[in-house]
């Protein structure tokens, strides 16, 4: 497995929303060009706004796309590969033996060691899935998401739970450290909680910043003892809640650890 996490910055363009996407844009892409495999069969399709361009880039690169398959990871992802002219095909009719030749998606916040937040679009169950059935990762990100700590400047986990267990979870996380997680709402309905697109809900668990596992090897302690949790160690501790679907930490699936284990924070693809 070779995972890559990219950010082509523009700091000259952070000022206003019109800089903002152009920046997504370059991003995209910049990823496009440089991995998108030409004769890919089997593409993995982020949630998000930054991959609205990493579509567009692959349309524009103009090679034929009719044999390629391209794998949403959730509703606006598929009306977003539909819309393009692509091929979408659900995670479950993926054939068995089947590992995608690549996977793009965005991400809320990544840290040095390239481990990653995600979720803020709710999508982050089948955003990993999709992650972890790739041979190839790339995630997106300007510079706005590039801290060295995650939960630096984005302020919180977003994890997807049972509804009937949602608020045993948020207990269970207070006595984590997490300072009020809550039930995210559904702010367009403006009615009761947000459902993802499997029915469940998503509670955000702010933290203080995570350390890396380059802080843990230098000595520091990320056990959660004091508060301070490492990023694998919180994000293992958190998806052993009973109820918890994912967690929207993508740990190891970037950068060298993942590349040394040939797998992903500890996953094989299935
Ligand atoms: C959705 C995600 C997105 O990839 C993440 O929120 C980044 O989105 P954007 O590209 O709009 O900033 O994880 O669940």
């Amino acid at each position: 497995f070779q995972k890559t996490c990219l950010d082509y910055f523009n700091r000259r363009h952070q000022s206003n929303m019109a800089s903002i996407e152009a920046s997504k844009r370059a991003a995209a892409t910049e990823a496009v060009k440089n991995h998108y495999p030409l004769n890919a069969k089997w593409v993995g399709i982020g949630s998000g706004t930054t991959i609205v361009y990493v579509v567009e880039a692959i349309k524009n690169l103009g090679t034929d796309t009719s044999l390629t398959r391209f794998v949403p990871t959730g509703y606006q992802s598929k009306q977003l590969i539909t819309k393009a002219g692509l091929t979408p095909v659900e995670f479950d009719a993926i054939p068995e033996g089947v590992v995608l030749d690549i996977a793009f998606d965005g991400a809320d916040e990544v840290d040095d060691d390239l481990n990653c937040i995600k979720g803020g679009g709710a999508c982050l169950f089948q955003e990993k899935i999709v992650a972890l059935q790739a041979k190839e990762f790339i995630c997106v990100a300007d510079s706005r998401k590039l801290q060295n700590r995650l939960l630096t400047n984005w302020a919180y986990i977003p994890i997807e739970v049972a509804p009937i267990a949602a608020h045993r979870v948020v207990r269970k996380l207070k006595e984590m450290g997490s300072k009020n997680p809550a039930i995210r709402l559904n702010t367009v309905a403006k009615e009761g909680p947000l459902k993802t697109d499997q029915g469940f809900f998503i509670v955000d668990a702010p933290f203080p910043p995570l350390l890396t596992p380059s802080d843990v090897q230098a000595g520091k302690d990320g056990s959660g003892k004091a508060g301070v949790w490492e990023v694998s160690t919180l994000a293992n501790k958190i998806k052993a809640i009973p109820g918890v679907l994912e967690v929207g930490i993508f740990h190891g699936i970037t950068g060298p650890q993942a590349q040394e284990a040939g797998a992903v924070g500890g996953q094989k693809p299935f």
